[in-house]
């Protein structure tokens, strides 16, 4: 039988158990490897698993030359903004070395082929909206330093040997399984859309809007939210492009629309008929006031657009998730 082994680090994480699910349906085998710093072992359902840190080099050595993938799919790191100016030290080990290691143990097994995870924090306060794949990239933050400096690894890498790449600039990762057996679950979170519904749920008392003084629309920030099932489909397609023998490429994964903070408010206010109770408070360091996608190559190369990213579709199936989410 033909190897169909995708070996995806960080799969028990809120994008990578997503991804595993659409590999698994579309008939490749999944294994996750991922030190649960931050993922959970419930949301790996899709194939076997190993506790491994990449930091860990000699683990992820053995763990490739134990499953010898055909390709890797790799969400393994620190992600979280505000978190990467208190710790850069934390994001630099997480992401570049885990990831150095990572390229290290890919080539001693010759494995050829990755998919990264990478963020429109590069692009750090874009000079036009929409944002096409060749702004000008210029992280304003050490998170997305860290993204930045990898895939210009990958590029010299590429350049050197034969390692094929392609790295996926994600915007606002948004929603919930549609099936509910998965979502998003932070032990601590941060992001806007699982607040808010918190808060509409009564499972916290209020929420934080962070800088209402934007050159926005409503004074708010504005964010081009994308259903995590249309970005882990977007990784099969990415997938089997590679597989095919596609070239290298950085690819914006958004869907051209951009919604204000107040905006996300009141679609949850709608969807769960009630009121958010929120407080109006000083912008959060490293936030850029918009952040909107042009997805062009990912049409043009990967033959993708956003089908579940309707705003109400990823409140809805949000929604449902949090009212189960125990976290
Ligand atoms: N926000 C609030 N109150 C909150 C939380 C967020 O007002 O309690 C605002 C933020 O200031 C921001 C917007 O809502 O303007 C979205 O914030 P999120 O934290 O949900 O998402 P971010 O845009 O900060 O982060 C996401 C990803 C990162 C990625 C980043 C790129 O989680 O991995 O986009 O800017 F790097």
């Amino acid at each position: 039988m033909k190897n169909k082994k995708i070996l995806i680090t960080g799969g028990a994480g809120y994008i990578g158990s997503h991804t595993a699910k659409e590999l698994r349906l579309a008939g490749y085998e999944p294994y996750v490897i991922d030190n649960f710093s931050t993922g959970h072992e419930w949301a790996i359902k899709w194939g076997d698993y190993n506790r491994v840190d990449l930091l860990e080099k000699e683990a992820v050595t053995n763990v490739l030359k134990k499953i010898k993938p055909i390709a890797i799919i790799h969400f393994a790191a620190s992600s979280l903004v505000s978190e990467s100016f208190k710790n850069p030290m934390a994001y630099f080990h997480n992401n570049v070395k885990g990831t150095l290691n990572l390229l290290d143990a890919m080539r001693g097994a010759g494995i050829d082929k990755i998919i990264f995870s990478s963020s429109c924090a590069i692009y750090g306060i874009p000079n036009e909206c929409p944002i096409s794949d060749n702004h000008k990239i210029n992280p304003v933050s050490p998170y997305g330093e860290t993204k930045y400096i990898i895939e210009k690894m990958l590029k010299w890498l590429a350049e050197a040997d034969n390692l094929k790449y392609v790295s996926l600039r994600y915007f606002n990762a948004a929603g919930a399984d549609p099936d509910k057996e998965l979502g998003e679950a932070h032990k601590f979170e941060t992001h806007l859309i699982p607040l808010a519904i918190g808060a509409a749920l009564g499972k916290r008392k209020s929420l934080d809007i962070f800088g209402t003084d934007y050159p926005t629309k409503d004074g708010t920030a504005v964010r081009d939210y994308v259903h995590v099932k249309d970005l882990a489909i977007a990784h099969l397609n990415a997938l089997e492009y590679l597989l095919e023998g596609g070239e290298c490429h950085n690819i914006n994964l958004g869907t051209g629309i951009g919604y204000s903070v107040r905006e996300i408010v009141e679609e949850v206010n709608k969807i769960s008929n009630g009121r958010v109770v929120f407080y109006e408070k000083d912008r959060r360091v490293g936030d850029p006031p918009i952040l909107v996608a042009d997805y062009k190559n990912a049409k043009t190369i990967l033959n993708w657009s956003p089908i579940y990213s309707e705003l109400n579709y990823i409140i809805k199936t949000a929604f449902e998730w949090e009212k189960c989410n125990k976290l």
